[in-house]
């Protein structure tokens, strides 16, 4: 049997960003996207704030956030700037993907812990949700490209003013081999302070 670390490892190793043009038609069970939101939770967070809030995006809600993200991209832009490019991402990305997760920050009424901090808690749980996908043999795209950051965006997914919508993470099953990547060494990004 594979150890514990020789597991985690080749999760953590594996996890792959794959856009949903490259994702097969076969549909993720709604219990394995219960289970990759489940895990999400278990993150560390600043003062267990938890500060994350999931709008699960599946089925027939697909096509409805396709066209609202592709329909505001084209309204928000002049008419000489307009890509139909992009537009059509907008449209099929979610389209072509199994789930899209939007990752929404709740902001703590209180705001005693730093919104910085809150951010940093949700990359967290978005982690841990990439990693259990992988362990599913699903990739994810997280995607902050096109209306996300926009007050339009927030007021779509029913956010107050002081929340935040982070990104769109994609979700669904790889049509192609799954994809290698390379990182730099460890001692280009850590140093040792031992006196
Ligand atoms: C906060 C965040 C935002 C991202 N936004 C985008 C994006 O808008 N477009 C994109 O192509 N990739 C985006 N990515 C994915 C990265 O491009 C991807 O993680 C990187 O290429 C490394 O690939 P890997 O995840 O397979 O290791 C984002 C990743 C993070 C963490």
């Amino acid at each position: 049997m594979e150890s514990r670390i020789d597991l985690i490892n080749e999760i953590i190793r594996n996890r792959r960003t794959v856009k949903p043009e490259k994702y097969s038609t076969k549909i993720i069970d709604k219990k394995i996207i219960e289970d990759i939101v489940e895990n999400a939770k278990w993150a560390p967070t600043h003062g267990l704030t938890q500060p994350w809030c999931f709008k699960v995006f599946y089925g027939k809600g697909l096509e409805s956030f396709g066209d609202f993200h592709a329909e505001l991209y084209r309204a928000s832009v002049a008419p000489e700037m307009f890509k139909q490019k992009k537009f059509d991402q907008f449209k099929d990305g979610p389209r072509k993907s199994s789930a899209l997760i939007a990752i929404c920050l709740k902001r703590q009424e209180s705001e005693k812990i730093a919104e910085i901090e809150e951010i940093e808690a949700i990359a967290c749980a978005v982690h841990n949700m990439h990693l259990t996908a992988t362990a599913h043999g699903i990739v994810c795209y997280w995607g902050t490209g096109g209306k996300t950051y926009s007050e339009e965006m927030k007021t779509y997914l029913g956010l107050g003013e002081k929340d935040r919508v982070l990104g769109l993470f994609h979700l669904g099953y790889p049509e192609i081999e799954w994809p290698t990547a390379v990182r730099k060494p460890a001692s280009d990004y850590c140093v040792w302070i031992e006196e």
